[in-house]
Formats: C-alpha cells, structure tokens, sequence
C-alpha cells in the first residue's frame, strides 16, 4: 500500500476499463472484431492492463454476450493483463474456458444497487464469491474486487463511508487484495474522496486501493488529484470516457483515460502509455461507434510537451 504525504507519486497504474465499462452501456450494437481492435490498440498505446469484457448473463448486459467470441479472438502481448468481471462461478469457468487469466468480483455498498445489478443482497453476493475466490486461487488466476456506489447510490442516495469499509473488509476476508473502488454515478465533489478511502489505506497493509470514477459531473480529475495526495496510485479509467453502468440511471462514462495522462505527463508522472496513440485510439473509437467523446484531451490540440518521455 502506499503512503500519501500530500505529494504526487513519480509513477501510477492505469486500468483501461473502456472495453467493458465502456462498451457494457453503448446503445448501439458494436462488433466483435471492433471490440477486439479496441482492446489491441489500447495495449499497443502502452496499457498494462485492459479489462477486455464481463462473463454475466447475456439478458443482463446483451452488450457483452460474445465475451467468448472477444477473448477468444485477442492476440496478447507480453506483459499485459485482460482481466474480465465473473459475477458467479458460471462466469468464471466460461472466462476461464475462454482463456482468461484474469478476473474481478464486483460488490456494492449499497444494497439496493446491488439487489438491481447482480440481483443479490451484499451478503449473498459475498458468497456467491466465495467458491469463485477459492477456485481462482487454486488456478493462480488474479482476483480484483469492485465495490460501486461508495460515494452514492441511484437509488438509496447518500452512502457510509463505513459501508463502503464494511464491503472491502468481506472482500478482504475471502483473500482479495486489489480493490477498485467505484463512483458509479459520478456524484464525489473533492474533500469526499478522503473520508472513503484514507481508513481503507490504513485498513490492511496487504490491500491495495485503486479509484475508479465515473466523470458524470465533471469531478473525476479533481477526485483523481485528492486520491494521488492520499496515495493512490491505481486509477480505473475508460478510453474516450466511455462507460456507464446499465443498472444504475444516470451513470455516464468513466473518467478518460487520455485526460488522467496528460494531466499525469505535465506533473511528470510515468505512466507508460504513449498519449498520441491513446488519443488516436479515442478518436477512432468514437468515429466507428459513433459516439462523441467525453473528456477533454481526445478534443483538443496535442502540444509537443503534452506526450511526456516515458512512452
Ligand atoms: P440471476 O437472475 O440472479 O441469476 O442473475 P440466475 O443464476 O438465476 O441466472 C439467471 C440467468 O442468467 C440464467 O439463464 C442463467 O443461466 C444465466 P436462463 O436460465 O434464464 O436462460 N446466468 C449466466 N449467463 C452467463 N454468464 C453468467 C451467468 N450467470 C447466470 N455468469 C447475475 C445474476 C449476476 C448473473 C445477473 O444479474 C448478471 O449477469 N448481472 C450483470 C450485471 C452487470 O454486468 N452489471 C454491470 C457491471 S458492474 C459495473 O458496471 C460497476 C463497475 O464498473 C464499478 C463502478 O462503476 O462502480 C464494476
Ligand atoms: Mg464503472
């Protein structure tokens, strides 16, 4: 875990959640091979990790019914994760069938959110995990677990930031160590990012914090910069400022990922992603889904200075 001293860290970790989050919500029907072209292109800009797709029910999210077909179809470079979200153990030995590697759980704080995403209470969700986690281990498969709604709920409003504690605890407790946790409507403003995350950083040593924030009002750059200062180093983000989930109204995209690198490269910090083959890869995205891009990077002219040196 890191420790935050009020100041930036020289490097963080960018999880590309687009082809999932993203895709999970666009209204149009997009093609296999250009869900996999996405996924290519964003591990070519220098993605380390690419959550390619979800193994759920094909009546719950019809977006993502040829996750088989994507995983099956992708050609892996070295040294990157694809990781796909498994609600169930259904999901996860189909993800597996389909060679995936990599897999993440996904819990709420709130439990009428996750009554309507994963028709489950918190409880029941947890063990429904539980044989998944233990199977994953056995495998040496990698398990993220999701925690949505922590800063806000569709449906119930404002949420505890013991809640959201509460949920990392039961997910830490079936042996999960890297936690992603959600703004899935986009409601945090700054100064409510430290009251959720500063006691998950000084839950458990072994647990490791990333931030995933939907930019629906516009916060997520401002969020992202209040959880650098506390030490976060991992951020969920979504090429093109895809994304949304179907089950909570009114969730828009994730913050972009072009706009957390560029605003990583002018304070000098590594990320390894090449930002003109990123912002390439938004404006393609949006041109063939037709989708205009959110965000504020992919719209705008590119200075030199702008790419940083560690692509
Ligand atoms: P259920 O109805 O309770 O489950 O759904 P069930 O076991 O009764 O099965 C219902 C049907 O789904 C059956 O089919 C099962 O076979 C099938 P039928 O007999 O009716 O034809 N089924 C499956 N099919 C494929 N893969 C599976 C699977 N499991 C069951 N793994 C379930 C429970 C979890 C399956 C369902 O509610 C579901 O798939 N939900 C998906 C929800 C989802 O994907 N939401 C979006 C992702 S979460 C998110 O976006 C938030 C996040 O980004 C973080 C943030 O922003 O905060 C991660
Ligand atoms: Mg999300």
């Amino acid at each position: 875990m890191s420790e935050g001293n009020g100041s930036l860290p020289e490097r963080i970790e960018i999880i590309e959640v687009g082809p999932r989050d993203g895709l999970q919500n666009e209204q149009v029907s997009v093609p296999t091979a250009v869900k996999v072209e996405l996924i290519e292109r964003l591990a070519a800009a220098g993605l380390s990790t690419v959550e390619a797709t979800s193994f759920v029910s094909p009546k719950a999210v019809p977006q993502l019914a040829d996750a088989a077909e994507v995983m099956e179809a992708l050609t892996r470079r070295d040294g990157v994760r694809y990781p796909v979200l498994t609600p169930n153990l259904r999901g996860y030995e189909a993800a597996r069938a389909a060679g995936a590697d990599s897999v993440a759980v996904f819990a709420a704080a709130s439990e009428t959110f996750s009554q309507r995403n994963i028709n489950a209470s918190i409880a029941e969700s947890i063990e429904r995990f539980r044989p998944l986690v233990e199977r994953a281990a056995d495998d040496g498969v990698h398990v993220r677990g999701y925690v949505s709604t922590a800063w806000g709920c569709p449906f119930e409003g404002e949420i505890a930031p013991e809640a959201v504690a509460d949920v990392v605890a039961r997910l830490a407790d079936l042996g999960i160590v890297d936690m992603s946790i959600g703004d899935t409507i986009g409601v945090a403003v700054p100064g409510e990012i430290e009251p959720v995350i500063a006691p998950l950083l000084d839950f458990d040593s072994d647990v490791r914090i990333a931030l995933h924030l939907h930019d629906t009002r516009g916060m997520g750059i401002a969020n992202a910069l209040e959880g650098l200062l506390l030490g976060v180093t991992t951020f969920d983000t979504s090429v093109a400022g895809l994304g949304g989930c179907p089950f909570a109204p009114g969730a828009t995209g994730n913050l972009a990922t072009e706009d957390l690198v560029w605003f990583a490269h002018r304070h000098g910090i590594e990320t390894g992603i090449d930002l003109e083959v990123l912002v390439e890869t938004a404006q393609w995205i949006s041109s063939t889904i037709d989708r205009p891009i959110s965000g504020h990077i992919a719209k705008s002219r590119l200075w030199p200075w702008d790419s940083g040196d560690d692509a």
